[in-house]
């Protein structure tokens, strides 16, 4: 719109193409008597297709039914010229008391990162607390990491009569990171979800940096079962229902209460659940063997991680200097070697009385002098000196934050330290360490970790963080000790040729062999294993595909490349 590239980041406005605007309206307006609500209705999208909803419904007067907020004064003019007769307010939706009570609201809810947010979330805290704390105690648990839509879901829910049905775009995190599960407990248990809807076959926002999805909710009580949608083509002008090759899977309300992600209902195959469901308790969360935790957080690279040129030209004296690989970038083997580490850690365990006369203690001076604020930061705070940086024990592998076309869990023989661009996993018994490398590069592991990592900031790639890592299944030790050798084995000739994508992977005999070994440890048929080979290969090119859609239509569009998208593997 006319608003400025960093007000539209700051309120959030992606605006929604016509057939994705059809289709949400279908879910969610059924009636031509429907009284329908767009709570950020931006330029007027949804107000236009809500009209030609009810139109098609045979609605006599459909304006006078449908009603918009939108808080910047601009794009409500626009969307009253877009939408005749429509009921436009401008104002902050946060503000409005609900009422009266709508029976479909509609819309595509903020994508706002809650970094963006700080200032105004103790405000919208207290007004989803207010409106839910009494029928939704764990409203409280709302965190502070929270995406602005999640308070748009709560707040436009109390506008919803009894039956109604909400039909809304949200960025698709509130699906498996931690502080979705308040939300997802809550459509579960409170609203009645009934479906949520992805696609891998088009790229529906691609001038931000995050995945939508589409979710449908009734407001009906608890639901019994909620149906996952993946897309399989893109929609068409005047969208009403699914277009063909959608696949949809009905899941019941138990498993999914017990369930922390639910990103695999959308994107994993039916072979994934039955593998692990026939493993059972032959295989284990890798948090159970091993701790895992970021690499190194400096809190201030630009200090703390030098390229090891740079700390030579500086002089600093190589007792302050610790080899450490920054990230996985440009590491083509599986197992990690001092030469692979370019960059070093400055690690001064010392008062400056100690550092006196040493070069060291000069780059600390020359750094406080023209550091500013950055010495301030809560990470640098926390040390005392701002200098003094811990290093954890060495990991014995590293699960990457960000994959894209490569998956795999380096080793780590040297212990070298390692910036967090990963995470440094570490087993917990030493005579465990070699099972866990080598369950960790196994064609499972990767596939978990396809299936759960989060793929909310669109770009093609697949992120994992701590909460994903630590769930992804390992066979049972007492299961894979009896391979102890052949495992062993595998996993040293995976190590001596380059790392290949993955697609490629999945061809390769020696990869077979160690997936073979780990199949026969936790007791699952090989046939599965071919099954859950093919459907990698096709998830990795689905979203490889996707990426480059995303790519190709942001640079074409102008505003700009969805993201930061990361260079790691
Ligand atoms: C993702 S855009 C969607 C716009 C439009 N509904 C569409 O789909 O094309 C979200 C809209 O919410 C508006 N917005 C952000 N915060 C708001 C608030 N507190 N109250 C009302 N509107 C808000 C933004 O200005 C933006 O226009």
């Amino acid at each position: 719109m006319i608003s400025s590239k960093d007000s539209r980041r700051l309120l959030g406005q992606h605006f929604t193409p016509e057939p994705l605007a059809d289709f949400v309206c279908s879910l969610g307006v059924r009636s031509p008597a429907d009284r329908v609500l767009d709570p950020a209705c931006g330029d007027g999208a949804f107000l236009r297709a809500a009209l030609r909803r009810l139109w098609a419904l045979g609605a006599p007067a459909a304006a006078g039914q449908v009603s918009g907020f939108e808080i910047d004064e601009a794009c409500a003019a626009a969307a009253r010229e877009a939408a005749p007769g429509a009921a436009v307010t401008a104002g902050d939706f946060f503000r409005r008391p609900p009422e009266p009570l709508f029976d479909a609201i509609i819309g595509n809810f903020p994508f706002v990162r809650q970094e963006l947010l700080s200032e105004g979330k103790g405000f919208l805290k207290d007004v989803v607390r207010g409106e839910w704390l009494f029928d939704y105690p764990e409203v409280d648990r709302l965190t502070g990491r929270a995406d602005l839509y999640l308070y748009f879901v709560f707040h436009a829910a109390r506008f919803l009569k009894d039956g109604g049905r909400m039909a809304v775009i949200t960025g698709n995190s509130w699906l498996h990171v931690p502080y979705g599960k308040v939300l997802r407990e809550f459509l579960l248990s409170k609203l009645g979800l009934v479906s949520v809807f992805e696609s891998r076959a088009e790229v529906w926002f691609p001038h931000t940096s995050v995945n939508a999805a589409i979710s449908l909710i009734e407001r009906k009580g608890p639901a019994r079962e909620v149906t996952f949608v993946q897309l399989g083509k893109p929609l068409g002008p005047g969208q009403e229902g699914l277009p063909e090759g959608a696949s949809a899977r009905r899941v019941p309300a138990g498993p999914l209460r017990s369930r922390d992600n639910w990103s695999c209902y959308l994107r994993a195959p039916q072979v994934y659940f039955d593998a692990l469901e026939r493993a059972g308790a032959r295989l284990v969360p890798l948090a159970r063997l091993a701790s895992i935790r970021r690499g190194v957080t400096t809190g201030l690279n630009r200090f703390f991680l030098l390229e090891k040129a740079e700390a030579e030209r500086l002089g600093l004296e190589p007792e302050f200097l610790v080899p450490a690989v920054a990230s996985l970038k440009g590491i083509e083997s599986l197992s990690i070697r001092p030469e692979h580490a370019r960059h070093c850690l400055l690690v001064v365990d010392r008062a400056r009385d100690g550092l006196r006369g040493t070069r060291m203690l000069d780059c600390i001076e020359s750094f406080e002098r023209d550091a500013g604020a950055a010495l301030r930061s809560p990470t640098l705070r926390g040390r005392e000196p701002w200098y003094r940086l811990s290093l954890p024990e060495p990991a014995d592998f590293l699960v990457p934050r960000f994959r894209r076309e490569r998956h795999f869990s380096p080793l780590n023989p040297h212990g070298i330290a390692v910036a967090d661009t990963v995470f440094a996993v570490r087993a917990r018994e030493r005579r465990h360490a070699t099972l866990c490398c080598a369950a960790a590069n196994s064609t499972l592991f990767h596939f978990c970790a396809e299936v759960t990592g989060r793929d909310n900031m669109g770009g093609g790639f697949i992120t994992t963080y701590g909460p994903e890592i630590r769930a992804l299944p390992v066979p049972a030790p007492a299961c894979l000790e009896p391979f102890a050798a052949e495992t062993g084995q595998a996993l040293a000739e995976l190590c001596r040729r380059p790392v290949l994508t993955m697609a490629r992977e999945l061809e390769r005999g020696d990869r077979r062999r160690l997936d073979e070994i780990i199949w026969r440890a936790i007791g699952v048929p090989l046939t599965m294993l071919d099954d859950l080979c093919g459907e990698f290969a096709g998830l990795l090119a689905r979203r490889k595909a996707h990426g480059q859609m995303a790519g190709a239509r942001a640079s074409s569009g102008g505003t700009g490349p969805a993201g930061d998208v990361p260079n790691d593997v």
